[in-house]
């Protein structure tokens, strides 16, 4: 009797999906992991094996997994309301964008949403040069500031602001007016690396570009307050405050991309806060749902939203966004709030994130060159030799491998700067327990030592 031939799911992935940043030739001998199920900071394969999940998602799912009551305010609002634009109005969004306005410091609370961090960038991007070009009439504001190995997003605006050559290439010529400068990176710093501390030359950076190329047509600056994906470096001390001196000099509107930075990631509720600076326009996403729904958030401050009210014809922001501000993801995202502020996770993030980058600089490996971090945001820089040769692609791969193998799932910095993709990254669930991120460090101490 011929026996009956089931297609699995992985025989379909093979055939037909088409994956994210994943080379397809060969990949039936390295299927990628098929996720079936998840519960607080774990998630199971289709073959029931558990797996801690060092990357909570994609940098989002901070509030972990299985969280009922985002999934019961989000079935209670599609039976209530399932869809409605925001040309119009409705309860969730309102009500958001309310919350938003509260956590906010005052000033800062007038907010667009998108369903992702692309967009909310592109949408901060397009507001930023609209704006500039109302507030300075006669002048042709256009230009926008980033930073090298930044990253801001896919689409062809959020692209170009991100600086990280590898993931632009195939797809130039991008949104022109974006430059770069270089990132605060204090191990490889060419300004500053031989002295012990920085000397935040980077961000004068910022200050010799507006110049040459003339405050007049620079729109805005856009920076992570933590840069994540990149290879994880944080601001460090008095940086973000003297770029803020910096744009505020030559009328210059900051832009900070709080995708990952956002929600108690860095140990805050949101990354600015260690800076203590005020950004002129904010971007969220990720974890503002902790990703149960999609949905971007762009904050402008009230100046800048002054900005579209001058002339009652011409003025207005022209944009819309079907799926923007969906109302179901709104109140996933309002769920999710109220679970971060009522188990106050940032706190968590601040010292479970503190005593696992205190225990991993504690590893004694000669390839780990430099291990640093915010919160729950952790980067190790691994390399070869003494040379800082950062370490070779295929070792690399090898070792996310054997993490896997070992239970863990780790990330690292991909495509972010030619022959430097040697950061593991570590931003795993803001509810992480200490006796979790002991596991985290054993293993990667012994998957290290085996390399
Ligand atoms: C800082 C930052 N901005 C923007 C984005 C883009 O977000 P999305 O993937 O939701 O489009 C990302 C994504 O990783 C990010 O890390």
């Amino acid at each position: 009797m011929a026996q009956a031939v089931t297609t699995t799911n992985r025989d379909l992935d093979l055939k037909h999906l088409w994956h994210a940043n994943l080379q397809h030739r060969g990949l039936e001998a390295r299927p990628p992991l098929e996720v079936a199920s998840a519960e607080g900071c774990y998630v199971f394969d289709s073959e029931g094996r558990r797996y801690l999940d060092g990357m909570a998602g994609l940098f989002c799912v901070n509030v972990g997994y299985g969280r009922q009551e985002i999934v019961d305010a989000v079935a209670a609002q599609m039976s209530q309301l399932a869809y409605y634009p925001l040309t119009q109005s409705h309860g969730p969004a309102a009500q958001l964008a309310g919350r938003l306005a509260e956590l906010l410091p005052p000033g800062l609370g007038r907010v667009f949403f998108t369903n992702s961090g692309s967009e909310a960038v592109e949408t901060a991007l397009k507001m930023a040069r609209q704006c500039a070009r109302q507030t300075h009439p006669g002048e042709n504001r256009f230009k926008i500031i980033a930073r090298h190995r930044g990253y801001h997003g896919f689409t062809m605006g959020a692209l170009a602001a991100s600086g990280q050559s590898a993931r632009r290439a195939s797809f130039e010529p991008l949104a022109p007016g974006f430059l770069h400068v270089p990132p605060p990176d204090h191990y490889r710093c060419s300004f500053c690396s031989a002295q012990p501390a920085c000397s935040l030359a980077c961000a004068d950076e910022f200050e010799r570009v507006i110049r040459m190329e003339g405050p007049e047509t620079v729109a805005a600056v856009i920076v992570e307050p933590v840069i994540g994906g990149g290879g994880v470096f944080p601001a460090p001390d008095g940086y973000l405050e003297r770029l803020r001196a910096v744009c505020d000099r030559y009328g210059v509107l900051l832009i900070l991309d709080e995708v990952i930075t956002g929600f108690g990631r860095t140990g805050k509720f949101f990354g600015f806060e260690h800076a203590g600076i005020r950004a002129d326009i904010l971007v969220f996403a990720k974890g503002l749902t902790s990703a149960y729904l999609p949905l971007g958030a762009t904050v402008a401050s009230e100046q800048v939203f002054a900005a579209f009210q001058a002339d009652a014809d011409n003025s207005k922001f022209v944009q819309v966004s079907t799926f923007g501000g969906h109302p179901s993801s709104c109140a996933a995202a309002l769920a999710n709030i109220e679970i971060l502020t009522r188990e106050r996770l940032w706190e968590n993030s601040a010292t479970v994130g503190a005593y696992l980058l205190e225990q991993l600089r504690a590893i004694r490996s000669p390839w780990i060159a430099e291990v640093r971090g915010l919160g729950l945001l952790i980067g190790m820089e691994l390399v070869s030799d003494e040379n800082k040769t950062p370490l070779p692609e295929a070792q690399m791969v090898q070792l996310l491998r054997e993490f896997r193998e070992a239970g863990l799932l780790m990330g690292r910095n991909v495509e972010s700067a030619p022959g430097y993709c040697n950061v593991l990254l570590l931003s795993p669930p803001l509810i992480l327990s200490r006796e979790q991120a002991v596991t985290i460090v054993a293993t990667v101490t012994q998957v290290l030592r085996r390399l």
